[in-house]
């Protein structure tokens, strides 16, 4: 790969790059390279991003160098010069939430829609972004604030349509088919609405810059426009950005680091179910999630989500166990399935969703090498029901567990959970929020619970359920399989 990069280079350096030629010429246009998937900035095209290490994102942008154009670059000249002021003498008070009516996002907001916040709604195309906005902007509405949702990807008609299956709107809600930003922000600054959104800053284009819409420069400057009137005005923005995995054009986090909040939507786009979780928030916690079901009337919030993600369990199958794995705060309950069976072929295959494959194929290795459990002709498969992408080490223990259940293909009480890290040597070390876990398995009628030996002693405490202490993967086995 490198050398490849390297001839590359050598071979750009031989052929003129086109930016120094257009300098040369015209004096003051000359042309970038951007990397459409995190936005780093190159004189030259490169095969490989260094900054986000994709391959083949990176885009000839023409950019114009007048001094002090747009938002981004004059912002320093307009201010008065600052003065530094002693901590203890800052004011702070108290940020103005608004809910969102929706409880699902107003967690995940860290309470509800800060005034004059950038927040960006991130996701893939056809996830739910612009139907959850939408959602947003009837609620306050109905609260009495002045919304405005201004859309570059459809037209009046068919926002109508959308809003039709979600229910009624009042006359405090306005729509704006526009893609000009020097437009929409004549707009915002006349009618001074509460919260302004934008669907999708990708179609936005403001004329000071000579970059296509959907540009990486173009998507900065928008974005620019809208920081400034958001910080400015007070008004809260919601901008959508489409996550594209072809690189044509710059996706959602190329703007990261200019916003607030960045939320992004997950799940199967065939699959009801939709996570929103929060990657970045500067008026709360991150890796809060909300859960959401599309329905036939948009979404709606699915408030017991370890219910909603247990939910079909099979019954007498094995390799099936239910860990507790937290997500931000809240303790969430997964199923894990494993499949394991003798392998037809040298190399085995191992096949994981919804969790790291070398995180299983270390595990088995524990498991094999700790105690003696045969599996290296075998194939394994393991599965996190419910769509969700678990990082956690706190689900080793599951795994563990449901390999071995599928391994000997035995059957286990559908009442037990486990959660645990296992390390190296075949120990069960500790993981945080234990009595929390415990406390939410309880709550949906778990009767038996394998956890680390080091926090068995706390949740024993006012528990009604069998906790079972160990050390060890050895003590899980002899506890499951007596
Ligand atoms: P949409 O919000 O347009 O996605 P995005 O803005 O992220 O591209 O959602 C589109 C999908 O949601 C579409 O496939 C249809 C489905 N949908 C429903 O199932 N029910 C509904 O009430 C609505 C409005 C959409
Ligand atoms: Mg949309």
């Amino acid at each position: 790969m490198n050398a490849f990069a390297s001839i590359m280079e050598q071979n750009i350096r031989e052929e003129k790059v086109p930016g120094k030629e257009i300098k040369m010429a015209k004096g003051k246009i000359s042309t970038v390279f951007y990397c459409q998937n995190c936005g780093h900035e190159s004189s030259k095209w490169m095969g490989q991003c260094p900054g986000c290490r994709e391959w083949n994102s990176f885009v000839e942008e023409t950019v114009s160098k007048t001094a002090g154009r747009g938002a981004s670059g004059g912002a320093s000249m307009r201010r008065d010069r600052a003065v530094p002021t002693a901590l203890p003498e800052v004011e702070a008070g108290e940020e103005d939430r608004i809910s969102t009516g929706i409880g699902e996002l107003d967690r995940v907001l860290g309470g509800g829609i800060v005034q004059g916040s950038l927040t960006l709604v991130g996701g893939d195309p056809g996830i739910g972004k612009s139907t959850l906005l939408l959602q947003v902007c009837r609620n306050l509405s109905e609260e009495g604030h002045e919304v405005l949702y201004i859309s570059g990807e459809e037209s009046l008609a068919q926002i109508k349509m959308r809003a039709d299956r979600i229910g009624e709107f009042t006359s405090r809600m306005l729509l704006l088919c526009e893609t000009n930003l020097d437009g929409i922000s004549e707009i915002i600054r006349s009618r001074k609405p509460e919260t302004v959104v934008i669907d999708s800053i990708q179609t936005m284009y403001s004329e000071s810059v000579a970059a296509a819409p959907g540009s990486v420069s173009q998507v900065r400057e928008s974005t620019a426009v809208l920081l400034q009137l958001a910080k400015g005005l007070g008004v809260s923005v919601f901008i959508v950005g489409h996550v594209t995995k072809e690189g044509t054009v710059a996706g959602p986090r190329v703007l990261e680091h200019m916003v607030d909040t960045v939320l992004y939507f997950e799940g199967d786009r065939h699959a009801s179910y939709r996570i929103l979780r929060g990657v970045k928030n500067r008026f709360g916690s991150t890796n809060e999630i909300g859960v959401f079901e599309m329905r036939e009337q948009g979404l709606a919030e699915v408030e017991n989500a370890s219910e909603y993600m247990l939910s079909g369990r099979p019954e007498n199958a094995s390799g099936s166990v239910a860990v507790c794995t937290m997500e931000g705060t809240r303790p969430l309950l997964v199923e894990i399935q494993a499949l394991v069976c003798h392998s037809n072929f040298g190399i085995p295959r191992r096949q994981t969703t919804g969790t790291d494959i070398n995180r299983v194929n270390l595990l088995m290795a524990v498991l094999e090498k700790r105690s003696g459990i045969q599996l290296a002709s075998c194939d394994a498969y393991v599965n996190i029901t419910g769509g969700l992408k678990i990082q956690e080490p706190a689900v080793d223990l599951g795994v563990v567990i449901a390999v071995l259940s599928s391994f000997r293909n035995a059957v286990l009480s559908p009442k037990l959970i486990a959660f645990g890290e296992v390390g190296l040597s075949g120990e069960v070390r500790a993981v945080s929020m234990a009595k929390q876990r415990v406390a939410e398995a309880q709550r949906l009628g778990f009767d038996t619970c394998i956890l680390p030996y080091v926090c068995a002693q706390e949740c024993r405490k006012g528990s009604g359920m069998k906790i079972v202490g160990v050390k060890t993967v050895q003590d899980v086995i002899e506890e499951i399989f007596p």
